[in-house]
């Protein structure tokens, strides 16, 4: 059995027990904080045990990508991964042991044919109730094991926080393990860990959910969560030790073969085959992450991402390949995966490029990082023990993976301290936890939102004002009966025309109408089924069970719109334009602006972002008409309508069109759509009323991240207004018609430096005539120049030129020069080589005169410059520096 038909025969055996068929969420959860990645099939199925959201059904099945970090140093043995698929069904409330623990063993045994013999379940500690379920499936009692927490039978969170519970797995017995004590006497478990077993399946009877405080409590009802990664169920179909030797896997393996020239033969040369594995499983990451919108980068997911890469290259390395490889492996895991994610065609070369930057990038720190290990191992020569510190140094700043340093180091007779860089690893992870869970920020909103159990109607589309009746009121966190006059607080309604932030768009503004008093509605938000309105009672008082109409701040409401259908458009023009591996990674529409974040390698040029530009105005000119169609999700995606790569799945979804075909231009009778996304935002009618759309900016947010500024509508004109008011200014002070003011700005720059060119050579001349009467009154001391005087000059900078002239001029020479510049006292000294050889050194003299003036300086011995405080002492500080340069010369 192929691996693409374990999914098929996986997913049809749930269908046909009423499941219903989940596609895979992205690797990047869907708006949860508490998770780096998705690392199980339940990560998108989390609101809906938490019972925050409905489930669009309570049988539930996917086969979800996963990404897993914890496992990383791992891979390489036989079935570790860090990307895997698994295989689930799910049960949100409906089903539970009697009915999970039958199937799974039916799926495994009847449909899959693995013999029984060989399957090993075990339970937790206490769980007498799947115990006999799993022995009524003919399970022999030495077979079925009680296993604790610690042993792996209990499930969960993902993260810090999240639901969990006991579980019960299923172990693949692989016969006994050649050296095993316990395999040799009889007593080997899958816990004994020899090798001999292989987990294959896991459910998890979902019942608790661990708070922030690490407190345990009870979730609304008992859930059923299975997870059975795919790779390892099928190496066992397909009877190979390895996850990398089942079918899709071989193929990308072989690529790595080929492009390295090395045989994969785990038995012959295990060195070589662990690091083909790990290439092979890095590459097919990598081009999974990509896809999901990760870019290589120093922080959280791209850290990720790039150590991955680096690994792979550094297995490369390890196994003396010198030149680039992995973009060629990169390209078969493509091949060899698309049947699961046929995305990656779209994407490859955008994915192969970054696998190609990557790699160029890192080869050069890999060789620098294998250069200082060169230099670590000298300077040790008498330890011949690599500290732990360097070790770190070498891995955390240069990427350099302490298992190379470990081998280079033991090549040349040498130790490393590895519980120093144990340490120091330790010391790191402290410091940057959260790698795999960011710091949970509870929404307890949402928690209290959920609890009140309201389902409230947007029935806003379409219309401005709504009718409904007050379900629930809030005063801070407590709810309250009624609300009066200059009180802020939380209205809840059955049904609102208010848009509830969401999907980059912001909540909506209004009003809300009582018979008894008014509501100003500040920002709408929706938690779980609920919307709540916040803001404060203007007038009167509300009630709960009060009738009200809702009224929406119509202009606000337009102008956000402009800016969300202006989105769809800059989308679609950034793909067209940049390439489709473009892909929206955020956004904010507000009605004073929309902000687009979106994947892009490199910034884009100024002809690209105004052909944009150009391209998004000119749809707004086609004037196409708006289409909303509630859809099947896979039949909008058949469609070609672009998702978020966050999007939630939901299985009926909005897709909001803009086509050609709907309106009077040209087009108009073809099929073609010029955008097409799923959406749950406010649009306009026709793209007309955008009226223009204007790039405001275009700017890196990080690697592989770049942000667009832009505004339309009402906001456009102003922007133009506010530029063309800048221009006429301009026009007005350079005297001249716009269209000549950069020539004028060209020539007044020209004028400029030609003026200063002019007078720094006035400059130089005052200084050399004024240097040259000086020098008429140096004195001889010794066969040498001696010139301490006082000067005057403009500025402090003409004291230094001065010096050099007389210099210049004396021959042998020793000169200070002391001015009073705007009542600072300003010091030169500057002695000729000769006179420096003589013992004379101008820093010396410099800081006793300088100290006379209650200041400091330096320089070197031929000149040296110094400011004070005190111009009263001058004469006083020119003597000193007098009699200084004697003594000096006296001493010698
Ligand atoms: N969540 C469980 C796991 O990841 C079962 O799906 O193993």
């Amino acid at each position: 059995m192929t691996v693409d038909e374990l999914r098929r025969a996986f997913l049809t055996y749930f269908e046909d027990r009423g499941h219903r068929r989940i596609p895979s969420s992205s690797l990047v959860p869907h708006g949860d904080p508490t998770l780096l990645f998705t690392t199980a099939g339940m990560v998108q199925f989390k609101p809906y045990f938490m019972g925050l959201e409905t489930p669009p059904a309570k049988r539930l099945t996917s086969i979800q990508r996963c990404f897993r970090t914890t496992d990383v140093e791992e891979v390489g043995d036989d079935n570790h991964l860090t990307l895997f698929e698994m295989l689930g069904n799910f049960s949100v409330g409906d089903y539970f042991k009697d009915e999970v623990i039958p199937w799974a063993w039916e799926f495994l045994t009847g449909v899959l044919g693995i013999e029984k013999d060989r399957l090993w379940a075990t339970v937790f500690t206490d769980d007498d109730e799947a115990a006999q379920i799993w022995a009524a499936q003919g399970v022999p009692p030495e077979r079925i094991l009680r296993y604790t927490a610690a042993q792996g039978n209990w499930w969960g969170p993902p993260g810090e926080t999240g639901p969990m519970g006991p579980c019960s797995e299923m172990h693949y017995d692989w016969g006994k393990t050649p050296g095993c004590a316990h395999c040799a006497d009889d007593s080997c478990h899958p816990d004994v860990g020899c090798g001999r077993f292989l987990e294959i399946w896991n459910l998890v009877f979902m019942t608790y959910y661990r708070e922030e405080d690490g407190s345990q409590t009870t979730l609304p009802a008992a859930n059923i969560d299975t997870g059975a990664g795919l790779e390892r169920v099928a190496s066992v179909m397909q009877n190979v030790r390895a996850v990398y030797e089942t079918d899709e896997l071989r193929h990308v393996l072989a690529a790595a073969e080929v492009v390295t020239g090395r045989t994969y033969d785990p038995a012959e040369n295990p060195e070589v085959a662990r690091a083909l594995r790990a290439i092979t499983e890095h590459a097919r990451a990598l081009a999974f992450l990509v896809t999901d919108g990760v870019l290589p980068s120093n922080e959280g997911r791209g850290y990720v991402l790039r150590r991955l890469l680096r690994r792979a290259v550094y297995f490369g390395h390890r196994i003396g390949v010198r030149e680039p490889f992995l973009e060629r492996v990169v390209d078969a895991a493509i091949d060899y995966s698309l049947n699961t994610r046929p995305e990656l065609a779209e994407q490859r070369d955008f994915i192969r490029r970054i696998a190609r930057l990557e790699e160029a990038r890192f080869q050069a720190t890999l060789d620098r990082g294998l250069g200082l290990l060169d230099e670590v191992i000298a300077r040790e020569q008498g330890t011949k023990r690599i500290p732990g510190r360097d070790m770190f140094v070498l891995y955390d700043t240069h990427g350099l993976p302490p298992e190379l340093t470990l081998e280079v180091a033991q090549g040349l007779g040498f130790t490393v301290d590895r519980e120093g860089f144990d340490a120091e690893m330790a010391a790191q992870r402290e410091r940057s936890k959260g790698e795999e869970s960011f710091a949970v920020e509870h929404d307890d909103r949402a928690i209290r939102y959920a609890a009140i159990e309201v389902h409230s109607d947007f029935v806003g589309y379409d219309a401005l004002d709504a009718r409904s009746t007050v379900a629930h009121i809030a005063s801070g966190d407590v709810s309250v009966a009624t609300l009066e006059a200059g009180a802020a607080g939380d209205i809840v309604l059955y049904a609102t025309s208010c848009y509830p932030e969401g999907g980059g768009q912001v909540g909506d503004r209004g009003e809300i109408f009582a018979a008894t008093g008014r509501f100003v509605v500040e920002d709408t938000q929706r938690y779980g089924e609920t919307i709540v309105h916040s803001g404060r009672v203007v007038e009167g008082s509300v009630a709960v069970g009060a009738e009200v109409s809702v009224r929406v701040d119509e202009e606000r409401r337009l102008d956000t719109a402009r800016n969300h259908t202006g989105t769809h458009l800059l989308h679609a023009a950034l793909r067209s334009t940049l390439g489709t591996h473009v892909r929206q990674a955020g956004s904010y529409v507000g009605p004073d602006r929309l902000r687009f974040d979106y994947t892009h390698p490199e910034s884009p040029s100024e002809e690209e972002l105004q052909s944009i530009q150009r391209l998004v105005n000119t749809k707004v000119r086609a004037d196409i008409a708006s289409a909303t169609l509630e859809l099947d999700y896979d039949e909008a995606i058949s469609r070609g309508a672009i998702a978020f790569f966050e999007d939630r799945y939901t299985s009926r979804v909005r897709m909001v069109e803009y086509c050609e075909s709907r309106g009077h231009g040209p087009g108009a009778h073809t099929d073609e759509c010029y955008s097409r996304e799923l959406c749950g935002g406010t649009h306009l009618q026709s793209t007309g009323q955008i009226g223009l759309l204007l790039i405001v900016s275009d700017s890196s947010i990080g690697a592989g991240m770049r942000r667009i500024e832009a505004v339309t509508g009402p906001s456009a004109e102003r922007f133009v207004e506010d530029r063309n008011g800048l221009v006429n200014t301009l026009a007005r002070r350079f005297r001249t018609p716009a269209a000549q003011i950069p020539d004028r700005i060209e020539a007044l720059e020209d004028q400029l430096s030609s003026l200063t060119k002019r007078l720094e050579d006035l400059e130089r001349r005052a200084t050399a005539s004024a240097a040259d009467a000086l020098a008429d009154r140096a004195e001889t001391i010794d066969g040498i120049r001696v010139l301490v005087t006082r000067v005057q000059v403009e500025s402090a900078d003409a004291l230094r030129p001065m010096a050099d002239r007389l210099c210049e001029r004396l021959g042998s020479a020793f000169v200070t020069l002391i001015a009073d510049v705007d009542g600072k006292p300003m010091l030169v000294c500057a002695a000729t080589d000769d006179v420096v050889a003589r013992g004379l050194s101008a820093v010396d003299v410099v800081k006793v005169a300088a100290g006379i003036v209650g200041g400091g300086g330096g320089g070197r011995p031929q000149l040296a410059q110094a400011g004070g405080r005190d111009a009263a002492r001058i004469d006083e500080a020119l003597a000193a520096a007098l009699q200084a340069a004697k003594d000096r010369l006296a001493a010698r």
